[in-house]
């Protein structure tokens, strides 16, 4: 399928996307505290292999490398995140200034080779000694969290103008704490929808903080969001169908524009919300951008016996699938990418994540060849192209993800990479899916030439 380049605007952002906890390693470095990633990877039978972040891809002593292969490929921006352990190892209070050094340096170095950073406050990895005093559950997690975003956009702010304030709060609020598959590791519903309503309250005052800080601030939130459809027509299934979108989409995305927290899904949840005065505002704070993360879609049947939103999700037989057992659909991206744009009336929107995992083989010669993620990767980007020229005012690509890297509770052995990390020697590889990136980046940068 060939992408559409020229429904893209000539200062569009072509980029790549990593997490601190999955790349960087150097855990208990220059100051950093533990993060509940350190404290759930620790804890025996919650990864795959038993693998932890305590080295990842040691980003943290390697990110001038880093920087080098991001010329190679030829991105002009970059979505990184800052771990909120090391900058404020207690959690609130003090900010510890080799871990603010760190972020520091990055930016620089970025800048210096002409790619823009684009700065992720919270990507999961909350200090613990916060989640010891109540983690998102509880109110107070909000305020620090704001307090954290300010000291990082003083630090930050005269370089750094794309902020986002939560990547995916669905992780954290649901599979956190209502499926206890990653960090904290919860299954409580209480805790669940508590964790969600602080989260986007921590947003919005993040959103506060940031702007105070930064003049001309691009503030945005990423959520992962997913095309939803029932397995049958029958009601029950439509129904089913129409909890997911709201456990999946709505719940995070009306709150954020004004229209409060869907009030079906509340009935489901059946969980008094911690409102008070003034937080419905917060909340909705105006954004300048909205970022997508987007991976596959979804299928579900009702399951009334089944834990909150009470569905089952339905694997079909005979559909294209990753390594990840994700169902591919590029048509996904195009959906959302319009909806976003007509029911949310998006003004500006990033792709922030996508991408896909595969068993990637090291030839004998040294390369990586990746055919289906190269396909993944330019069926996917033809459909953002899509969604352009229908009207989505999309204005980048993160490609996830840079490098292969800490997968969560799969551990190392799923590979998203655009280069390939071999965790024994650190060594680098661009794969084939890197270099066919790079191809897409630099047509789309000529054709912006020859058209100036
Ligand atoms: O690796 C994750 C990332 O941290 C958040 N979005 C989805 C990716 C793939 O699972």
């Amino acid at each position: 399928m060939s992408i559409d380049l020229a429904a893209l605007p000539h200062d569009f952002l072509w980029g790549t996307a990593t997490s601190a906890y999955q790349i960087e390693g150097a855990v208990a470095e220059d100051g950093r505290s533990p993060s509940i990633w350190d404290t759930f990877a620790h804890t025996p039978g919650k990864i795959d292999g038993g693998d932890d972040g305590d080295v990842a891809c040691d980003h943290y002593h390697r990110w001038r490398e880093d920087i080098a292969l991001m010329r190679q490929l030829g991105t002009n921006a970059y979505r990184l995140s800052v771990a909120w352990p090391r900058v404020m190892p207690a959690g609130d209070g003090p900010v510890n200034p080799k871990g603010l050094a760190f972020y520091d340096e990055l930016t620089d170095g970025l800048l210096e080779a002409g790619i823009t950073p684009s700065v992720t406050l919270y990507h999961w990895d909350l200090p613990q000694v916060l989640q010891d005093r109540g983690g998102w559950p509880a109110r107070e997690t909000a305020e620090h969290f704001a307090a954290y975003a300010s000291a990082v956009a003083e630090r930050l702010g005269d370089r750094v103008k794309h902020w986002c304030t939560l990547n995916e709060p669905l992780c954290s609020a649901w599979i956190g704490h209502l499926e206890g598959r990653m960090a904290p590791g919860l299954t409580d519903v209480t805790a669940a929808v508590r964790a969600s309503y602080h989260l986007l309250l921590g947003h919005g005052l993040a959103v506060e903080a940031i702007r105070s800080a930064v003049p001309n601030a691009q503030v945005g939130i990423v959520n992962n969001l997913s095309t939803v459809f029932p397995a049958t027509d029958r009601p029950e299934d439509v129904e089913a169908a129409r909890r997911m979108d709201g456990h999946t989409n709505r719940w995070w995305l009306d709150p954020i524009h004004g229209r409060g927290f869907p009030s079906d899904m509340q009935e489901v949840y059946g969980v008094e919300l911690p409102i008070r005065e003034g937080d419905l505002e917060r909340i909705a704070a105006p954004l300048d951008w909205l970022g997508l993360n987007y991976y596959f879609p979804q299928t579900v049947a009702d399951a009334p016996d089944g834990p909150v939103p009470h569905v089952r999700t339905v694997h079909r037989l005979g559909v294209p699938r990753t390594g990840m057992d994700w169902e591919i659909d590029p048509n996904g991206i195009e959906e959302l990418l319009l909806r976003l744009t007509d029911e949310y009336g998006a003004r500006r929107l990033y792709v922030t994540e996508n991408g896909s995992a595969f068993p990637d083989v090291v030839r004998p010669d040294g390369t990586v060849d990746d055919p289906e993620r190269q396909h993944y990767l330019l069926d996917h980007l033809a459909a953002c192209a899509s969604a352009a020229r229908k009207g989505a005012p999309l204005a980048g690509y993160f490609a996830w993800s840079l490098l292969d890297n800490f997968e969560w509770a799969y551990g190392y052995a799923k590979r998203f990479g655009l280069i390939h990390v071999d965790y024994r020697t650190q060594t680098r590889t661009i794969k084939g899916s890197g270099y066919r990136y790079a191809e897409v980046v630099r047509a789309h940068r000529e054709r912006g030439r020859r058209a100036a």
